[in-house]
């Protein structure tokens, strides 16, 4: 099955897996923190959408424990095992749930069982045009007193934290303004996760909570999502302008050892169904 062109990204690229890592280690400790500020009991069943690699539904699957379930959906499961061996350093050690990985369009097929008791999409609606009737669909599949925590990048301007010259912060800016322009066409929008409080709101949710956060990201850290991100999109960025040159020389400066830049904004907004 092809990824859809809706998405922007390829997981069967070979850049996939490195993407998918650099967002789990920079984005877990996040998630991690909110899912034990709204509490996953064992036994809980919970459905991990758009799970990437996968890392989350592990974590999960630690959380609710061989009572539970972890459904791990995908529209390209290319890149999703449901082994706990490598799951993330949050969660305690011991028997874990089975993780279902499910290929699966959000858009456009019912969820896969439920009710849930936690529902989790990190990085997904962003990138569909359909979010809205997306987040609705999630809100439905929640048991009452179910939770659904959506986290999201956030447009917030990125700029060099560490000492560069002004052509390379102006380099820096064009090129990371030119990824969101591409990823605009492709139909994402970055201005959604800020909207996310509101819709949960709308959809009769409670108890709707919005956190944001950003930090410094390493060279040999969150910063490869730069480097990583260009090279999977480097035709649409040829196609705008850019020219190689500039692309190799932006890759050169986020993997310069001591580059540092202020990441993007994860916007975590999590809601309960009335019970
Ligand atoms: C940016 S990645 C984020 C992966 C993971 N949630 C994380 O944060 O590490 C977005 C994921 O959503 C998946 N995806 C895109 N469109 C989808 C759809 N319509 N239904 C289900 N998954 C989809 C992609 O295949 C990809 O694995």
């Amino acid at each position: 099955m092809p990824t859809d062109a809706h998405y922007a990204f390829d997981n069967r690229a070979d850049e996939a897996v490195d993407q998918l890592r650099v967002l789990e280690s920079a984005l877990d400790p996040i998630t991690a923190s909110h899912l034990e500020r709204l509490g996953v009991p064992a036994g809980a069943h919970c459905w991990e959408v758009g799970a990437g690699a996968g890392s989350v539904a592990r974590l999960l699957a630690r959380l609710v424990g061989p009572e539970g379930s972890v459904t791990a959906t995908d529209l390209d499961p290319t890149r999703l095992t449901g082994s706990t061996e490598s799951a993330g350093s949050a969660g305690e050690a011991g028997p874990a749930a089975e993780v279902r990985v499910l290929r699966h369009d959000v858009r456009h097929e019912p969820p896969p069982g439920g009710p849930f008791d936690l529902i989790h999409a990190r990085l997904l609606l962003l990138h569909l045009p359909e979010r809205r009737a997306v987040l609705a669909t999630l809100a439905g599949a929640l048991r009452p007193g179910g939770v659904l925590l959506v986290e999201e990048f956030d447009r917030s301007p990125l700029s060099v934290l560490t000492p560069a010259d002004p052509s390379e912060r102006e380099l820096f800016a064009r090129v990371v303004d030119a990824v969101l322009a591409v990823l605009g066409e492709r139909g994402a929008d970055l201005d959604w996760g800020r909207r996310v409080h509101a819709e949960m709101t709308g959809l009769g949710l409670c108890g709707v909570h919005t956190a944001v956060h950003a930090e410094s990201w390493s060279h040999d850290g969150g910063a490869r999502l730069h480097d990583i991100n260009s090279r999977q999109l480097q035709e649409p960025l040829l196609a705008a302008g850019l020219t190689l040159d500039e692309l190799e020389r932006f890759r050169a400066l986020v993997r310069r050892p001591g580059f540092e830049a202020l990441s993007y904004t994860l916007v975590s907004t999590s809601a309960r169904r009335p019970a």
